[in-house]
């Protein structure tokens, strides 16, 4: 692994699940631990970046020498990496697992139990990655797809769709590999090429994954 591999270059990672309220005491979210994102972003740092982690609420430690920015909902995720967007970054990494809907009111106080049915309206939230490769400061967009099928033609798709320049993509449906787990197993994808990272531990997954990133980002 080469510890200069991304230096002099600002990568910003989003990582892990947004939470997006009901009332004040409930809520939607996901899977996601983080771990993926956390993991990545660690390395990026070691490959000598300057890191900037937008994180969901998460239970992991920050890595060293990366600055993180914690965030609730998917709207405070966009406008995070709005932000950052708008200054200037070089790599942008979307591991999170942003929700893709949110309630379309948030209750004021604590919704009383009542009716035998209740009914929640739902609205979509941002695309934050397709924000961000659509932006005028675009940086090299990578995405990342959780599937539990077709997961190579899904994630051609996004990769197309969100007109991202890789995306990784995992096979949520197993036992030893994606959510929560210390391990994965990737397909990275790219215009033209694409490369199998077969099942190792989320940290060594991520250093190829960088260094795929480091190879395709000079080309560019
Ligand atoms: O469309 P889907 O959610 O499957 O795409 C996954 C990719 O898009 C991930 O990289 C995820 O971080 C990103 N994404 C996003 N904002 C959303 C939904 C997904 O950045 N609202």
């Amino acid at each position: 692994f080469d510890y200069n591999l991304l230096t002099g270059l600002h990568v910003v990672v989003t990582a892990g699940p947004t939470r997006e309220a009901i009332d004040p005491v409930r809520y939607i979210t996901n899977q996601s631990s983080g771990k993926m994102g956390y993991a990545i972003a660690e390395a990026a740092a070691e490959a000598g970046a300057r890191v900037t982690l937008i994180s969901g609420p998460v239970n992991l430690p920050t890595p060293t020498r990366v600055k993180r920015i914690d965030v609730v909902r998917a709207e405070d995720m966009y406008n995070a990496s709005m932000a950052v967007v708008d200054e200037g970054c070089d790599v942008f990494i979307a591991t999170a697992a942003v929700a893709d809907y949110r309630p379309s009111v948030t209750a004021e106080h604590k919704i009383k139990k009542s009716t035998e049915e209740i009914h929640l309206t739902l609205v979509k939230n941002p695309d934050i990655v397709a924000a961000v490769s659509a932006h005028a400061k675009r940086p090299f967009t990578v995405g990342f797809a959780a599937e539990t099928r077709d997961v190579v033609a899904y994630a051609q798709a996004k990769l197309d769709n969100k007109k991202l320049d890789m995306i990784a993509t995992n096979d949520v449906s197993g036992e030893n590999v994606g959510f929560n787990s210390d391990n994965n197993a990737l397909t990275v994808i790219w215009p033209g090429g694409h490369k199998v990272l077969p099942l190792a531990a989320k940290r060594q997954i991520a250093k190829q994954l960088i260094e795929l990133i480091a190879i395709r980002h000079k080309r560019d």
